[in-house]
């Protein structure tokens, strides 16, 4: 594993945002893996004020992201789909054919699953997939104890999530309850792996993920299996490890 300390938020965007320009430039007709959450908006907020630039080309490239809210349309401002058109592929000269979210409109888990996991291979693999890490070690929606070998699949929402999620919806109804997510062995498929983490609050599960014992228990360990992972964290998210 490859560990790059950035200094802040600013800089952690910066080093990461190199690496999948690195990607897009040497191969330009590569399969980037995309992750929500609030870590990477910096990056791609790096990556398009290139494009904008002039110093990237997105037109070649497919997509594929980790996960979705079964049952969120794409209008639906809490649905990965609309976070990616927001803070990426309505900003660059991506396809839009060549985005792929799984698609939380599906009411068949097993329909659905069978289709995102089928696209990825067909796609011929991710080259590049950027991960977060959640706070008890979670990558994906895969929370502790899953087991490591699962494909795409449809996880049940932990009370706690929905809890939190429901200030962001009208009635307690329209909160996902479940949602869809490439397993640890597709993500672990991956060529490349690039996670990103900032701020104190990840200190303690950089540790336990990347210097701990490997253990479904903490679902980001198993990383440490894979040949070709690089990590950029800032200082704070940094803080515990020695470098
Ligand atoms: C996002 C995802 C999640 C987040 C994780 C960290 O698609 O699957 O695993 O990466 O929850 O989220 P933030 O970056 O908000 O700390």
């Amino acid at each position: 594993m490859v560990i790059y300390k950035a200094t802040d938020y600013k800089d952690m965007s910066r080093k990461a945002a190199n690496i999948i320009s690195a990607q897009v430039i040497m191969k330009p007709n590569c399969v980037l893996g995309l992750a929500t959450g609030s870590t990477p908006i910096g990056t791609y907020d790096q990556l398009v004020e290139w494009y904008q630039k002039g110093d990237l080309d997105f037109s070649a490239v497919t997509s594929v992201n980790l996960d979705e809210y079964k049952g969120l349309s794409h209008d639906s401002d809490q649905s990965y789909y609309y976070f990616m058109h927001k803070h990426l592929f309505d900003r660059v000269n991506i396809n839009p054919d060549q985005t792929h979210v799984p698609n939380g409109m599906e009411p068949d888990s097993a329909v659905e699953c069978q289709r995102y996991e089928d696209l990825i291979h067909s796609l011929g693999g991710v080259d590049l997939q950027l991960l977060g890490l959640g706070n008890n070690g979670h990558i994906g929606f895969n929370e502790p104890e899953e087991a490591f070998e699962t494909v795409t699949h449809c996880v049940n929402l932990t009370q706690s999530t929905i809890d939190a999620n429901a200030r962001f919806f009208a009635t307690k109804e329209e909160v996902p309850t479940q949602a869809y997510t490439m397993g640890i062995k597709t993500i672990m498929q991956a060529k490349k792996i690039l996670v990103v983490v900032n701020g104190e609050g990840k200190a303690d599960i950089v540790k336990r993920a990347f210097f701990g014992p490997v253990t479904p228990s903490v679902p980001a360990s198993i990383l440490q299996m894979h040949n070709d992972v690089t990590l950029v964290g800032d200082a704070a998210a940094l803080s515990k490890i020695n470098l």
